[in-house]
């Protein structure tokens, strides 16, 4: 079977851009520059996507494009003992990770309806969190499926798994020739307009005036770093089996990851524009400082946001264009989870990518539903929490190991060489060997310290063990069973005599 490829260049570049763009870049990003020291904030921010962004997305493509494989593959080739560890990525990613950003997905379907008659009324905290997700006292108590958020996810699903479906071409790379100019249009929409709002200034300066003494706390540093790594989907498999459909000759492996990071972390602080905008509104309509109304995540997009656009003239249509750039930013996300783990399972067994893809998307589905019911916040957050700090962070660590120690790291430079433009140095052998896996490691350490001293978010130690450390464990025993089965085709099946 011959490896599927890139109709064009930009085809693989918008699709490397529509993964990297997703939730975080329109919720967690400005808040984060915000209480990071504003404008400040973009020195340890851009100094991240330089040391440790571009050259780990320069990495990830040379393994997959070099190696021409998803993730199992491309660590199995370089040592067959490696190969658990790009099972764990795919895995945990898919089973875990894309579960609960599907429900997040579908809850800003149901949010983008919403919008057109502002249904959370007066008072969108209570809305949201008891009338919508009707959240219960403790993850324990799961309670039953929320009916409006099962029904987005049906949606959520079909769309994801049509898409993956119809294979890279066809599928994946028009998708996001579709997704990613729409979203870029409306984002552009949402900040013209945003910026003329009264306040709108009040806002901006919140978000931007520098505060330089806050770059003396390691911390904002170190998050710096973890945002950049999360953003840039690193970690998860993906970036591997994209470039890994780039042709053989022709891939310009530097000058792409150059442009993934710069377009994915410049609409980030473009998006941020929209979102202060709005918060200086809000607090300049209702006679507060922009401190008391601001929020991240599901607080600023279902919380804050809906409150604002009660407020404001034209807030119907500002919703609904705000909540659909969130459901486009996060379908171009979620289908490329699915494709890493997809790429996998076709390079290992040989099984057609129409039978895998609809039978994990099924699977998938049934998985996502946990998070639907009352209980799925708490279940969300546990899961999150432990998938992104020590799942994402353990695997960007190892790879590091494994293609700078286990491999030569300057044999997967010269190749990035030979297919690019822009050619790298020796300086980037000592980001990817020394670098990177200490700044991970710090990153890990710092985590691990602040795990046993109480457990996270003031959940139950059991419910802490059973919910997201039993995750963790669960996705690396599925990893090393996957990983110890024979390979059906390519360099690592058993050869005939
Ligand atoms: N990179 C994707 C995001 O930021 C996963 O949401």
């Amino acid at each position: 079977m011959k490896r599927e490829r890139w109709k064009t260049q930009i085809g693989f570049l918008l699709a490397a851009v529509g993964s990297a763009i997703g939730l975080g870049n329109i919720w967690r990003f400005s808040y984060m520059a915000y209480s990071y020291g504003g404008g400040a904030f973009l020195i340890p921010y851009f100094t991240a996507l330089l040391t440790a962004g571009i050259p780990l997305l320069i990495l990830e493509f040379a393994l997959g494009h070099e190696k021409q494989g998803s993730a199992p593959l491309a660590f199995g080739l370089i040592n067959r003992k490696w190969e658990w560890l790009g099972w764990w990525a795919v895995i945990f990613v898919m089973f875990g990770i894309e579960l609960y950003y599907t429900v997040v997905i579908s809850w800003c379907v149901n949010y983008f309806g919403y919008a057109f008659n502002l249904t959370w009324g007066a008072d969108p905290n209570a809305f949201f969190f008891k009338k919508f997700l009707g959240l219960s006292g403790s993850p324990g108590e799961i309670g039953s499926i929320r009916t409006p958020i099962f029904f987005a996810l049906c949606i959520v699903w079909f769309l994801n798994w049509i898409i993956v479906y119809r294979g890279i071409q066809k599928g994946i790379e028009t998708a996001n020739k579709i997704f990613m100019p729409l979203l870029f249009i409306l984002t552009a929409i949402l900040v013209f307009w945003a910026v003329t709002f009264k306040g709108a200034g009040v806002g901006i300066r919140a978000y931007l005036t520098p505060d330089f003494s806050k770059l003396a706390d390691p911390k904002v540093w170190i998050d710096a770093y973890g945002q950049i790594f999360f953003t840039l989907s690193l970690g998860f498999g993906i970036m591997i089996a994209y470039a890994s459909y780039l042709p053989e000759k022709e891939a310009n492996i530097t000058k792409n990851a150059i442009l993934t990071g710069v377009i994915n972390c410049g609409y980030s602080l473009f998006a941020g524009f929209a979102v202060f905008s709005t918060l200086g509104f809000m607090a300049v309509s209702q006679g507060k400082e922009v401190s008391e109304v601001v929020s991240q995540s599901i607080g600023l997009a279902f919380v804050a946001y809906p409150k604002a656009l009660s407020l404001m003239p034209g807030g119907k249509l500002f919703g609904a264009i705000f909540f659909f750039c969130l459901v486009v930013a996060g379908l171009s996300s979620s289908i490329s989870i699915i494709e890493a783990f997809t790429s996998a399972v076709v390079d290992k067994f040989g099984a057609s990518r129409k039978k895998v893809v609809t039978v994990i998307s099924i699977l998938g589905f049934f998985g996502s539903i946990i998070f639907t019911t009352n209980g799925g916040l708490y279940w969300l957050d546990i899961v999150d929490h432990f998938l992104t700090h020590y799942g994402l962070v353990v695997v960007g660590i190892l790879e590091c190991i494994v293609a700078a120690w286990l491999f030569k790291v300057a044999r997967l430079r010269d190749h990035v060489n030979r297919v690019s433009t822009i050619k790298v140095g020796t300086w980037w052998d000592a980001l990817v060997r020394y670098f990177i896996p200490l700044i991970l490691g710090i990153i890990l350490v710092g985590d691990l310290v602040g795990e046993f001293s109480k457990p996270y978010g003031g959940y139950s130690w059991t419910a802490i063990i059973a919910i997201g450390v039993d995750w963790v464990l669960f996705t690396v025993i599925a990893a090393v069973f996957f990983s110890m089965r024979p390979w059906k085709k390519g360099e690592l099946a058993p050869k005939k005599e």
